[in-house]
């Protein structure tokens, strides 16, 4: 019987599936219902420590949706939690005394300011949270702060924050990385270098959802305007899959037994399974939840478990990026083409007929031919 009960980290999970930082972490009431459905961790809406700063819009998402009217991809304008700090710490005590088995994630954000990082972690720890994870990624709103992306950008800023936070920490620290930047190994080897337990990729990428041709004003539409927001849900698999293959490489070669968190358009089982296979430790659920509910966990289980049955792995651990050796570089790509063409043609020419009893009635033909000069 295949399980998917894994350690990551020292963190004992049941499943790989965690809640992703965002609307279906954003309070006690339901991360609760989360721990409750089965979720495997919960990675709490990201927090900093003074609220009053986060002012929120509405409308804040916009959906694309396909032919079939299925939502397939999702902008945000959303900040980070808009809840004072102080309430957050009561909550992460009151989870930890009513979950103390089940992991919870505080995805924290600040600015950048040594103390300021050196207190959040302090005071989230002292509240009994397992891990942390440091929202370098927020693509809206927060940059104008030189907070989230704007960190995330830049490796240099990167490597100095997360060697405060790992100076402060006791807990394991995943380091959570924007896909808006050209080559996601940059700031994954700097956050690294400083002693990041783990990566979590991607958070959503810089969009615009769409132009109104009616008003001729850029959706999602706030008092006439808009702001680029970060994009999620099924249309960014893809590049999320990209993206986690490339850090999962950087892991491999330069800092084996760190850590992954693969997020990016999971609603699957299925989807789960390609991001494990592609080097991810743990899977995280973002818009899958707002679009599914809580207990979508069940069939995503259920599924990952048929996959394992199918091909025979009785834990994660037995195809945890095993398509990672599938990749190679174009030029690899077509230098196998022209041997297996090679080959192909050795084959065809080997079938020339060597005794009478070979000769056939409908090759009758090409076996002439292929004895003439
Ligand atoms: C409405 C919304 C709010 C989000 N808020 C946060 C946040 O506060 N902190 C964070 O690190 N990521 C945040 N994210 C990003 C998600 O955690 C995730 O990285 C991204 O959406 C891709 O995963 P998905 O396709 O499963 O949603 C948010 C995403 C959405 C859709």
């Amino acid at each position: 019987m295949p399980t998917l009960a894994t350690t990551v980290d020292g963190l004992k999970l049941p499943n790989p599936f965690v809640i992703g930082s965002g609307p279906p972490g954003t309070n006690l009431n339901v991360i609760t219902k989360a721990f409750q459905e089965g979720w495997g961790a919960v990675i709490a809406k990201t927090v900093s420590l003074d609220a009053s700063k986060v002012v929120n819009v509405t409308p804040r998402y916009a959906k694309l949706l396909a032919g079939s009217g299925e939502v397939i991809g999702w902008e945000n304008i959303e900040l980070i939690s808009d809840r004072p700090f102080k309430l957050w710490e009561d909550e992460f005590k009151k989870c930890k005394d009513q979950f103390p088995d089940r992991v919870l994630i505080a995805s924290i954000m600040e600015e950048y300011r040594k103390d300021a990082w050196v207190e959040i972690v302090e005071r989230c720890q002292a509240c009994g949270v397992d891990a942390f994870e440091l929202n370098f990624s927020c693509p809206h709103g927060l940059p104008e702060r030189k907070m989230g992306a704007a960190m995330g950008e830049n490796p240099e800023i990167l490597k100095e924050v997360v060697a405060w936070v790992m100076g402060a920490a006791k807990k394991p620290v995943w380091a959570k990385m924007t896909p808006n930047v050209t080559h996601i190994e940059d700031p994954s080897r700097a956050a690294l270098k400083s002693g990041a337990t783990g990566i979590s990729a991607i958070n959503t990428i810089r969009s615009v959802m769409g132009v109104n041709l009616d008003t001729l004003r850029p959706e999602p539409n706030v008092e006439g305007y808009t702001t680029p927001g970060g994009y999620s849900s099924r249309a960014v698999k893809p590049i999320a899959l990209r993206m986690v293959m490339e850090v999962a490489q950087l892991i491999r070669k330069e800092f084996p037994g760190r850590s992954l968190s693969a997020i990016g358009g999971v609603e699957t089982g299925n989807d789960a399974a390609e991001f494990i296979l592609l080097g991810g430790d743990t899977v995280q659920v973002c818009t899958g939840v707002m679009k599914f509910g809580y207990e979508h966990v069940k069939p995503m289980c259920e599924q990952l478990l048929a996959f394992m049955a199918k091909h025979k792995f009785d834990t994660l651990a037995d195809f945890k990026g095993k398509s990672l050796d599938y990749f190679t570089t174009h030029a690899d790509l077509v230098k196998r083409q022209a041997e297996r063409k090679a080959a192909q043609k050795a084959a065809a020419t080997a079938k020339v007929v060597k005794s009478d009893g070979e000769w056939s009635g409908s090759e009758f033909v090409k076996q002439s031919d292929a004895l003439a000069r």
